[in-house]
């Protein structure tokens, strides 16, 4: 409990001490406005666009635990969706009277049960409520415009993809983000907002879409000068490619920043993280983005590139998925890009990892030893040795928590330290010092070992022979670096 108190406190000190609002940018890159500081935002996707037009989730758990669970898990910061039509026309309709006119009567429980407090509140100010909460954990804020009339999004022809659709009135939509932007201007915790998610569909077009980016930046700038604006390109938001020729140019100083979406399936590209290995597969993916978007980072036009949605389709059954995430991941992290997980639900998934405990699967729970960077998971071949390999295969250990060796399941055998530079051994001595694990570094994605004289020992995938894996003294372990190659992370899993 006390711990939980403290780490609390940390996150909170954190948001407070390591960057003051509002955002900016500068090149290529999100600052605080006042320092010129990198802040990067590593968010989770909250859904509250669908018909109910409230967060996700408000009738399973308290908002102050999702909240604090969300903190907790490392995120500081959430893209929480809204429907245009819940500020414009279902502004005056509370929780009840919209939960009630869906037929919702169990979902009006659950939340009388866990935020009785929301029932008679406005859809709008509900959605206040749960920015609240999210400020109170130093989580920032990202809003996205999803969709006009509130339903689960996407599709070409679901009436809220391009200016002109059924649903989606351009004058319409102004007047939604003027609302919005006016209602937060004085929330500072409000970073951001989105023009538009996903633009598509049989109307899109490149002049009507410069023509109303330009519109509403400037609708949200003139209503509240400290958000970022977030702009989408076309074709469910993977097609920049029309600016390389022409840039979009708006009249707002360090606040653009361009969002991008990538899943699996995206364009049709499921199958080729099955038909071919993850290093190739990853390696195409990782070049269609750089071609991409690469260059809206550059020059003297550039902008920050936000990865606002990437992420599953489902919990941990689509193998596509899984290798999607560990080639993306990476990605990610080797651009060192800002981005959003879609969804909280798949954030879990994320931070447990490729091969999260199934509830359906009975079997026994077992770690996978990850390295994210790679993709690899690491392997004990028939003379004893780890090596890293693709996922398909991999060991399966059992470790008690900080501090406790790191043992191979169905052996007597536990990792060992054998010194600074040496490939990692197992070993018969699980009880000396040499065979004791703890993660280390903010992001818990390390694992050392501390050797007699007090220096920690990382796991590191040794780039030079990438079929090993050494100790090596742990690197940048005080600030914020990125030490790839020290990556490791145990899964749980529970999956034969
Ligand atoms: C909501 O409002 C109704 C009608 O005014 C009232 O009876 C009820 O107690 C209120 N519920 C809560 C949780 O405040
Ligand atoms: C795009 O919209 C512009 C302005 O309405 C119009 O002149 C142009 O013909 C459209 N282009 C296409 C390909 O439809
Ligand atoms: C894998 O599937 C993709 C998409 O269907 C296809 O374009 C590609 O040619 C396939 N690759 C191999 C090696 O079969
Ligand atoms: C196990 O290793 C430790 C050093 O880490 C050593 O002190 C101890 O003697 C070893 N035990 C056995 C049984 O070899």
């Amino acid at each position: 409990m006390q711990k939980t108190i403290l780490i609390q406190l940390l996150l909170l000190s954190f948001a407070t001490l390591c960057y003051s609002l509002p955002l900016s940018t500068s090149s290529r890159w999100i600052v605080d406005g006042l320092t010129g500081a990198r802040v990067k935002l590593i968010c989770a996707n909250w859904p509250g666009h669908p018909e109910p037009m409230l967060a996700e989730g408000l009738n399973k758990r308290p908002v102050g635990e999702i909240v604090r669970h969300t903190a907790l898990m490392g995120f500081n910061c959430v893209r929480l969706t809204y429907a245009t039509h819940m500020f414009t026309r279902y502004a005056h309709l509370t929780v009840t009277q919209n939960f009630r006119r869906l037929g919702l009567q169990d979902e009006i429980e659950g939340i009388s049960h866990n935020n009785p407090e929301f029932l008679n509140m406005t859809v709008v100010e509900a959605q206040t409520a749960v920015i609240e909460a999210l400020g109170q954990y130093g989580v920032m804020v990202v809003l996205d415009n999803q969709v006009s009339h509130p339903m689960w999004c996407c599709s070409d022809d679901d009436g809220n993809g391009f200016f002109g659709d059924k649903y989606f009135d351009p004058q319409e939509w102004l007047k939604g983000l003027h609302i919005v932007a006016n209602r937060y201007k004085d929330t500072s915790m409000v970073v951001a907002m989105s023009l538009r998610n996903e633009l598509r569909g049989p109307l899109q077009n490149e002049t009507v879409w410069r023509w109303y980016m330009s519109k509403g930046a400037e609708t949200i700038h003139k209503a509240n000068p400290n958000s970022l604006v977030l702009v989408s390109g076309l074709t469910y938001d993977i097609d920049f490619t029309f600016l390389k020729k022409k840039p979009l140019k708006l009249n707002i100083k360090n606040k653009i920043v361009y969002e991008f979406h990538r899943y699996s399936f995206s364009e049709g590209q499921g199958p080729i993280w099955l038909n071919q290995s993850l290093t190739k597969a990853c390696d195409s993916v990782m070049q269609e983005t750089q071609n991409k978007v690469g260059f809206l980072g550059e020059g003297e036009n550039a902008a920050p590139l936000f990865i606002t949605e990437f992420g599953i389709n489902q919990m941990g059954t689509d193998r596509a998925d899984n290798l999607f995430l560990a080639c993306y991941v990476s990605f990610l992290a080797e651009k060192d890009l800002d981005w959003t997980i879609w969804a909280l639900q798949g954030s879990y998934y994320l931070r447990d990892g490729l091969h999260n405990p199934d509830p359906s699967s009975m079997g026994p729970t077992y770690f996978i030893m990850y390295h994210p960077w790679s993709g690899n998971c690491m392997h004990v071949d028939k003379h004893s040795k780890v090596h890293p390999s693709d996922c398909w295969s991999y060991s399966k250990w059992s470790h008690a928590g900080n501090g406790n060796p790191i043992r191979l399941i169905g052996t007597e055998l536990c990792l060992s330290a054998a010194g600074d530079g040496i490939p990692v051994t197992l070993s018969n001595n699980c009880t000396g010092s040499r065979s004791k694990w703890q993660s280390v570094s903010n992001s818990k994605f390390r694992l050392a070992n501390k050797d007699e004289d007090g220096t920690y020992l990382c796991l590191d995938w040794d780039p030079d022979y990438s079929s090993r894996i050494l100790t090596n003294k742990c690197k940048c372990l005080e600030h914020d670096c990125h030490p790839h190659s020290q990556w490791f992370k145990l899964i749980s899993a529970n999956v034969e």
